[in-house]
Formats: structure tokens, C-alpha cells, sequence
């Protein structure tokens, strides 16, 4: 019986990203669907959740990806209603790799020091890796503001986040560097999750705040998104600060990408989003 992974993507074309995890992670044949919605699912769902008897349906998953959180969400409760009581597949979503580099990365943070309590800035965290890595963040207790460069798709962001967890991020609007040195200026953490090649932050806009202790940057095109960090820092310390690279924590972000594909071919009720997703960062940092 072949381990079948339905790739359902939001984008037009499916992530060729994650199809490559799909098969390290285990699948036998990954299947791209682009251009996905709620609207046009009906029939793929059903090919996954009627073909196989009960005893192998754990052999067919369906993975959700694109890089639109948003619509990577509804794209999965639409996934989930399809399904009826012994019909159904597990399903995991990571759009962007929102959800598994942003449980790398705050899991990795959190073995770097105390979230609970501490005052976190995400810069430019509109994204799917942004959002999810603010809500992971409130979810550990720390008091979270989200920038964007405007303030509309922070509200977005921050909103959706909201209704999706429950957790309360503050939107702010960052226009430029300037500005994002200033929303950090009383921060405990930073974490960058701006898009890639996109400096958000200089060294000198950093290394003398006396507040920071903790930082993070998920990028890894150059310029990556924190000046004077390495993207190889791994819990390093810089000017006082423990500070993690995009590839520092990445070699996490792909391990628990290719565990949880593993993962969803166990049983076939299988659900990875946010919460498991984390929960398995947290035992693998
Ligand atoms: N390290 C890893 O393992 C790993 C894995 C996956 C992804 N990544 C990286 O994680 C980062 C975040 O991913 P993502 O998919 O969430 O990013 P994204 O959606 O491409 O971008 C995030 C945000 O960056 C802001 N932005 C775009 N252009 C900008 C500019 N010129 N100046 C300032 N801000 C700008 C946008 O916010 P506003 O328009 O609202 O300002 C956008 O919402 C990316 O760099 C990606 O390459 C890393």
C-alpha cells in the first residue's frame, strides 16, 4: 500500500518546497493541487476519504500549504467538514512553513531563555510565518506586538490571530527601519519574520538597546532581516543578546517538517496545525 500525500495549495502553483519535504518526510507519491479553495475541494476530498478501507486510510494524508495563511486555514476547516465518522484522512497545515518554522523558531528561543512575561516584538509579522510566531509566542505568556508597514494588514493579521487562538497581539505600523527600531525599543524578544531578502533592522538600531535579550530572524536570503547577526547563529551571543540565525534553528524547521509528514501516515485521524505542531518542536529542541 503506497503512502499517498495530497498536496492542497492555495497558490496556483503547489509549493515545490514542500513537496520535496513530503517525500523526505516519508510519502511514497506526492500529489500538487494548486489553486485551491473551499469552493473547489468537494471532489478531492472524497478521492482521499472513500478509495481506501478503514485499516488503510492512515496510507492517504493531505497536506495544506500556499503562502496565505488565511486562506490555508479555511482551505483546512473546509477539509475537516468534508469529513464523517470513518471517513477521513489526516490533514496537516503549514502554509509558508508558517507553522513549523515558527514553532522551530520560538521553541529554540525558549530554550535560550524565559518567554512567559517578557514584552516580544515579531517584525513584519503580516506573514504565515509572522502570525503563527506571534500566537505561539502569546500562547507561552509573553506580551505580544506584531509590526507591518501598514497598519491594516497588521490589524488583519493580529485579528485573525484572534480568532484562530483566542490570543491578544498588538498591531503597529512600522513604515521602515526607523520605525521597527522604535517599536523594539523596550523589547525583551525580537523575532524577524519578514519577507526574504529584506533587512528590517541594522546592527546599530540593536546593539546598544539595554532591554533585548532574546532574538530571532527567520530569514535567510541576504540581506537577512536582523543586520549584525549570522544566519548560522545558533543561541549565540551577540552585544549581550542570545541571538538565532534562520539556518541556526532551520535544521529544526526541516526536522519537524519531514516528523510531522511521518506522523501523518500513523493513523489517519491525525490533525497538525499550530498546537501539535509545537508540542513536537518543543520535544525536538
Ligand atoms: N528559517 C527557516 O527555516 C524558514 C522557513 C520558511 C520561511 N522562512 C523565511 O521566513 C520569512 C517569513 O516568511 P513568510 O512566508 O511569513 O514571509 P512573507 O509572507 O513573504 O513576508 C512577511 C512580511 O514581510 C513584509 N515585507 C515584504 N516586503 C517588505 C519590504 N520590502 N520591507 C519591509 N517588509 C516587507 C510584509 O509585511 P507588510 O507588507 O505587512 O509590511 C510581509 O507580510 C521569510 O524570509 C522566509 O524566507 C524561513
Amino acid at each position: 500500500m503506497k503512502k499517498l500525500l495530497f498536496q492542497f495549495d492555495t497558490d496556483t502553483h503547489p509549493s515545490v518546497f514542500d513537496t520535496v519535504v513530503g517525500y523526505d518526510g516519508g510519502a511514497d507519491h506526492v500529489i500538487g493541487h494548486g489553486g485551491l479553495t473551499p469552493d473547489n475541494i468537494s471532489a478531492l476530498v472524497d478521492g482521499a476519504i472513500f478509495t481506501r478501507a478503514p485499516k488503510d486510510k492512515k496510507n492517504t494524508a493531505i497536506f495544506i500549504g500556499g503562502s496565505d495563511m488565511i486562506a490555508g486555514q479555511a482551505l483546512l476547516a473546509a477539509v475537516q467538514k468534508h469529513f464523517f465518522p470513518g471517513f477521513q484522512v489526516s490533514v496537516m497545515l503549514d502554509s509558508n512553513g508558517g507553522n513549523t518554522t515558527a514553532a522551530a523558531a520560538v521553541a529554540k528561543l525558549a530554550t535560550s531563555g524565559a518567554l512567559a512575561g517578557k514584552k516580544a516584538v515579531v517584525l513584519a509579522g503580516t506573514g504565515p510565518v509572522g502570525q503563527r510566531a506571534a500566537a505561539l509566542l502569546a500562547q507561552e505568556g509573553a506580551e505580544v506586538s506584531l509590526t507591518g508597514r501598514k497598519m491594516d494588514r497588521a490589524v488583519r493579521a493580529c485579528k485573525n490571530m484572534h480568532a484562530r487562538f483566542g490570543v491578544n497581539i498588538i498591531p503597529v505600523e512600522a513604515i521602515d527601519n526607523n520605525a521597527r527600531a522604535e517599536a523594539i525599543a523596550d523589547a525583551h524578544i525580537v523575532f524577524a519574520t519578514g519577507a526574504a531578502g529584506v533587512e528590517l533592522i541594522s546592527a546599530d538600531q540593536w546593539l546598544h538597546n539595554k532591554t533585548i535579550e532574546l532574538m530571532a530572524d527567520a530569514n535567510a536570503t541576504p540581506p537577512i532581516g536582523i543586520g549584525g547577526i549570522d544566519v548560522m547563529d545558533r543561541g549565540t551571543e551577540r552585544h549581550g543578546k542570545i541571538v538565532w540565525g534562520a539556518l541556526g534553528f532551520g535544521a529544526l524547521k526541516l526536522t519537524l517538517h519531514r516528523a510531522c509528514i511521518a506522523k501523518l501516515f500513523e493513523d489517519n485521524k491525525q490533525v497538525f496545525d499550530a498546537e501539535a505542531i509545537f508540542a513536537l518542536a518543543k520535544a525536538l529542541a
